[in-house]
């Protein structure tokens, strides 16, 4: 049988699977990180961290049904030190992406920082679209971003990339991507969580989540086409050598193929991830083998972003 090969590279970063964690799926602790260190993912991306450890917002504060999930978490995670000395002993043998969000701007001046003197840290993705914290989400303010990354850029060394909210119309976009366009920036995580849904128990008739009166970040299946339509568009309009990591809906091998097939790099299992543990990267890697073979693939570059159009 022909030899598939599931590698791929962000920017100039290898990851030996294009198969990775998203930010916030059990990577905040001790125990989940090792566990991701010893899985098939082919890279691990952090819990986005603050300056000091946060509790995070009052439970419940996640659900999950069947196709879809709810959370308004509130950024728990146990401070950038945490994150950096829990590598800093470790054997590493793959990426390591430390997702930082800070509440303030100079608050991520200062995790950006932090992050440039660790040599185990591999690259930064910076969160820029938390929907469950009051302070404003940068990833929405294009007069701000410009500013921001300006300023980042005179310090940083890192390889740095953001992840951003959902866009719904090709202008903001387009905006987004002239913007991103200027910086040396080395990849896009897109989509985090659906802003502002809400899920109804309706034999209770109340609201699933307790913060913000159930309003919270969509996330799983029921998100997949609009993770979908914002790779296909930032793929159109970003530099060529800014990668896509495509987030949001994925469950199957079949899934992941959409994702590349409109232009991600690589794919990031979130609310999946959550709902059955460590061995979804086993699975996720071997169903994807499977299905480029019964599409006679050998590698990702022989699809990725050749989404062709209704004919
Ligand atoms: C959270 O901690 O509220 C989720 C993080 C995110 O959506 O960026």
């Amino acid at each position: 049988m022909k030899k598939i090969d599931i590698s791929t590279y962000i920017n100039k970063i290898k990851l030996t699977s294009c198969i990775m964690n998203a930010s916030g799926a059990l990577c905040t602790t001790d125990k989940e990180l090792s566990d991701l260190l010893n899985s098939s993912s082919g890279a691990i991306v952090t819990k986005s961290c603050t300056k000091k450890p946060r509790k995070g917002n009052i439970k419940p504060r996640y659900f999950e049904w069947n196709i879809g999930s709810i959370n308004s978490m509130g950024l728990p995670n146990l401070g950038i030190d945490f994150y950096l000395n829990f590598f800093q002993n470790k054997k590493i043998k793959k990426p390591i992406f430390l997702s930082i969000s800070g509440l303030s701007i100079e608050e991520n001046f200062f995790l950006i920082k932090k992050a440039n003197f660790s040599k185990k840290i591999t690259a930064i993705e910076l969160n820029l679209s938390c929907p469950n914290i009051k302070e404003e989400i940068l990833g929405n303010n294009l007069y701000k971003i410009s500013d921001f990354l300006e300023s980042i850029f005179k310090f940083n060394k890192k390889p740095l990339g953001i992840k951003l909210p959902p866009f719904f119309k090709e202008k903001h976009i387009k905006n987004i991507s002239l913007i991103l366009n200027k910086f040396p920036i080395i990849f896009v995580t897109c989509i985090n969580s659906l802003p502002n849904g809400i899920f109804i128990d309706i034999n209770k008739e109340n609201t699933v989540i307790k913060p913000k009166n159930g309003f919270g970040g969509i996330g799983g299946l029921i998100i997949k086409p609009f993770a979908l339509s914002n790779i296909r568009k930032f793929y159109t309009f970003l530099r060529k050598d800014i990668s896509i990591i495509g987030c949001g809906g994925i469950s199957s091998g079949k899934d992941i193929f959409e994702h590349i097939l409109c232009g991600a790099s690589a794919v990031q299992i979130g609310t999946q991830f959550i709902k059955e543990g460590i061995s979804v990267f086993d699975r996720l890697k071997k169903e994807f083998i499977i299905f480029l073979q019964k599409k006679n693939y050998s590698s990702i570059n022989n699809f990725k972003g050749k989404l062709k159009n209704f004919q």
